[in-house]
C-alpha cells in the first residue's frame, strides 16, 4: 500500500517536472542502488537535458553522498525527494555546469554542498532556496563569471563559502547580505579589482578571509570596519605596493607575492607572512612584541644593519631566507630567546661570529643551506653548535655550481685550494669576491622577475580587452 501510494506521488512529481522542461527532455532510470556503495557513487553520467529517476522510492537514513568519476551535468531534481535526510553532497570533478531551478527543493537537510571543480558559469538567484540550514558551500575552481545580489539569497545559515579560482570581476552590493551567519569566506583566484562599498556589512561575525590572487592595487582596511572577529587575512599575489592593515587582533595575516614596499600594522598580529615582495627593511610594527612567526624571505633587505629585529622579542619562527644578506651582524638575534625556528637558508653567508648563538637559547631548527660557506668555518659550526645541540638542519638538495665540498650535506667552498675548479689562486678575497658576485646575480635575478609581473598584468588587460 504505502509503497503504491509512492510510487504514484514521485510520477507525479516526475510529470511535473517533465512537462516543465525541455521538449528534448528524456527520461532515463539511473538506480543509484546499483552504483553508491557506503555513501561513494562511481561511473554515473546524466546529461544536460536527461530527467533522471534516481530510485524507486525516497532511500531513508542516507546522510552523505560522495560522486567520482561521475559526469553529471546537473544535479538530479529528484535529489533530494530521493534521499530526504541528505546532509553531505559531494560533486566535486562530475563536469557539473548549471545549477537549474528549482534545484535545492527538499533539502532543508543538506548542512554541506561541494561543486569544486566543475565547469559552473553562474549563479542564478534565488537558485538555493530550499537548502536554508546549508553550513558549507563550496564552488571553488569552477568558470563562475556572473553572480547576482540574489545568488545567496536563503542561506542564513551559511558560515562557509568558498568561489576561490572562478571568472570573478564584480561582486554586486548585496552577494553576501544574507549570509548573517558567514564566518569564513574565500574569494582568491579571481579577477576582482575593488569591492562596492558596505558589500562586508552583514557579516558581523567574518573570522577568515581569503582575498589573495586578485587584481587590487589598494586594501581598503575600511571595508571591515565593522568586524571585530577577523583573525585571518590573505592578501597574498595582488599587487599592492603600500599596505595599512588596521585590525583589532589577527593571528595571521598573508601579504606574499605583492610587490610590497611599505607595510604598516595597527593592532595586534601574531603570524605574519611577506614573503617575496619588495621590502627594504624589517616593518616597524606598533606591537612588535606579539608577533610568533615572521617570513621575510625573499625581499632585498640586505645587511640588518641596526638592529631591525630589536622589538620582535617573542619571536619563534623567523625566516630570513634569500634576503640578501652577506653577513649576520653579531646583535642581529640578541632579543630572540623564544626563537624555535631560524631559516637563513639562501643568502652569501660566508662565516659568521658564534657569539649570535648565545642568545638562541630555545632554537631547535637552523636553515643555512645555499650559502656560501667556508668550509672550516662550516665543519666547526656542524661540531661545535649544530650537532652538539641537536639542532636541525636541511641539506643542500639543489647542486650549486662548482661546490669544493659538503659538509654533512651542505655545500662548501674552501680558502685556499688550488685544485679548486672556482679560482686557480684563490685567496679569501676572491672567494669573498665571488660570494658576492654570486649573490649580486641572485637578486639582480628577483628584481628582473619583479618588473616583469606589471607588465606581464598590463599584457592580460591589453589581451582581456581585445
Ligand atoms: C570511470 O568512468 C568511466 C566511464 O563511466 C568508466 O569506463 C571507467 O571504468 C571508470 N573508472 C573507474 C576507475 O571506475
Ligand atoms: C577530475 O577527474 C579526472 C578524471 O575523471 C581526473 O583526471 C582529474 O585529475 C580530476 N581532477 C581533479 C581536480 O580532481
Ligand atoms: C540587487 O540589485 C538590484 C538591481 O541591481 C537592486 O535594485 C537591489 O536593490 C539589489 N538588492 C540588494 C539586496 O542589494
Ligand atoms: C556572532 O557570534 C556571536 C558569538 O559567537 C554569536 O553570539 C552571534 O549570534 C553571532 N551572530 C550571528 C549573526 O551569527
Ligand atoms: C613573487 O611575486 C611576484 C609578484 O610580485 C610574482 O609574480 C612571482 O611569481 C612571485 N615569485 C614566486 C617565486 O612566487
Ligand atoms: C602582547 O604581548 C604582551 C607582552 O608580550 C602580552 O602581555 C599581551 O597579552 C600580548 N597581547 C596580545 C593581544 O597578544
Ligand atoms: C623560508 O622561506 C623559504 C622561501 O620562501 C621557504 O622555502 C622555506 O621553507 C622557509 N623556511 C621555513 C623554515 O619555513
Ligand atoms: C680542494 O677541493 C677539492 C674539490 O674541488 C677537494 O676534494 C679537496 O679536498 C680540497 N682540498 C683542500 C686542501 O681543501
Amino acid at each position: 500500500m504505502k509503497l503504491v501510494f509512492l510510487c504514484v506521488c514521485v510520477i507525479a512529481a516526475l510529470h511535473a517536472h517533465y512537462h516543465a522542461t525541455t521538449q528534448a527532455a528524456q527520461l532515463r532510470r539511473v538506480w543509484m542502488q546499483d552504483h553508491c556503495k557506503n555513501g561513494i557513487c562511481m561511473n554515473i553520467e546524466i546529461g544536460r537535458n536527461d530527467f533522471v529517476l534516481l530510485s524507486q522510492m525516497p532511500i531513508a537514513n542516507q546522510i552523505m553522498l560522495s560522486f567520482l568519476n561521475s559526469s553529471i551535468s546537473k544535479i538530479p531534481s529528484l535529489m533530494f525527494e530521493t534521499f530526504p535526510d541528505l546532509q553531505v553532497l559531494h560533486m566535486d570533478n562530475c563536469s557539473v555546469d548549471v545549477l537549474e531551478s528549482p534545484q535545492f527543493e527538499g533539502a532543508s537537510n543538506l548542512k554541506s554542498l561541494s561543486l569544486a571543480h566543475n565547469q559552473l558559469r553562474d549563479i542564478p538567484k534565488n537558485i538555493f532556496l530550499g537548502a536554508e540550514n546549508l553550513h558549507s558551500l563550496t564552488l571553488n575552481n569552477n568558470k563562475i563569471q556572473k553572480v547576482h545580489n540574489m545568488s545567496f539569497h536563503a542561506l542564513k545559515e551559511l558560515k562557509e563559502l568558498s568561489l576561490a579560482n572562478n571568472r570573478l570581476e564584480h561582486l554586486p552590493t548585496g552577494i553576501f547580505a544574507p549570509l548573517r551567519k558567514l564566518l569564513d569566506l574565500d574569494i582568491s583566484g579571481n579577477l576582482l579589482q575593488t569591492f562596492p562599498r558596505g558589500i562586508f556589512d552583514k557579516n558581523l561575525n567574518l573570522t577568515q578571509i581569503n582575498l589573495g590572487r586578485n587584481r587590487f592595487a589598494v586594501f581598503e582596511s575600511e571595508l571591515f570596519k565593522l568586524q571585530h572577529r577577523i583573525t585571518m587575512l590573505d592578501l597574498s599575489g595582488n599587487v599592492l605596493q603600500e599596505l595599512i592593515l588596521n585590525f583589532p587582533e589577527l593571528s595571521t595575516a598573508k601579504a606574499n607575492n605583492c610587490d610590497l614596499r611599505k607595510l604598516t600594522v595597527y593592532g595586534y598580529v601574531s603570524e605574519l607572512e611577506l614573503r617575496n615582495n619588495s621590502l627594504r627593511e624589517v616593518p616597524h610594527l606598533q606591537h612588535a612584541a606579539n608577533v610568533t612567526s615572521l617570513d621575510l624571505s625573499h625581499n632585498p633587505l640586505g645587511a640588518m644593519r641596526g638592529n631591525p629585529l630589536r622589538r620582535y622579542i617573542g619571536l619563534e619562527r623567523l625566516n630570513l631566507s634569500a634576503i640578501n644578506m652577506h653577513d649576520v651582524p653579531e646583535q642581529l638575534f640578541k632579543k630572540q630567546t623564544q626563537l624555535k625556528i631560524l631559516d637563513i637558508s639562501g643568502n652569501a653567508l660566508y662565516n659568521m661570529k658564534f657569539t649570535i648563538f648565545d642568545s638562541l637559547k630555545s632554537l631547535e631548527f637552523l636553515c643555512f643551506q645555499q650559502n656560501n660557506w667556508n668550509c672550516d668555518f662550516l665543519q666547526l659550526l656542524m661540531n661545535s653548535y649544530v650537532k652538539r645541540r641537536d639542532v636541525g638542519y636541511i641539506e643542500d638538495t639543489i647542486e650549486p655550481e662548482m661546490v669544493d665540498d659538503y659538509i654533512d650535506g651542505v655545500a662548501c667552498w674552501y680558502e685556499n685550494n688550488k685544485s679548486s675548479k672556482k679560482c686557480d689562486s684563490a685567496t679569501s678575497d676572491a672567494a669573498m669576491e665571488l660570494a658576492i658576485v654570486r649573490n649580486d646575480m641572485k637578486s639582480f635575478v628577483d628584481v628582473m622577475d619583479k618588473k616583469f609581473v606589471k607588465v606581464y598584468r598590463m599584457l592580460d588587460e591589453i589581451k582581456a580587452h581585445l
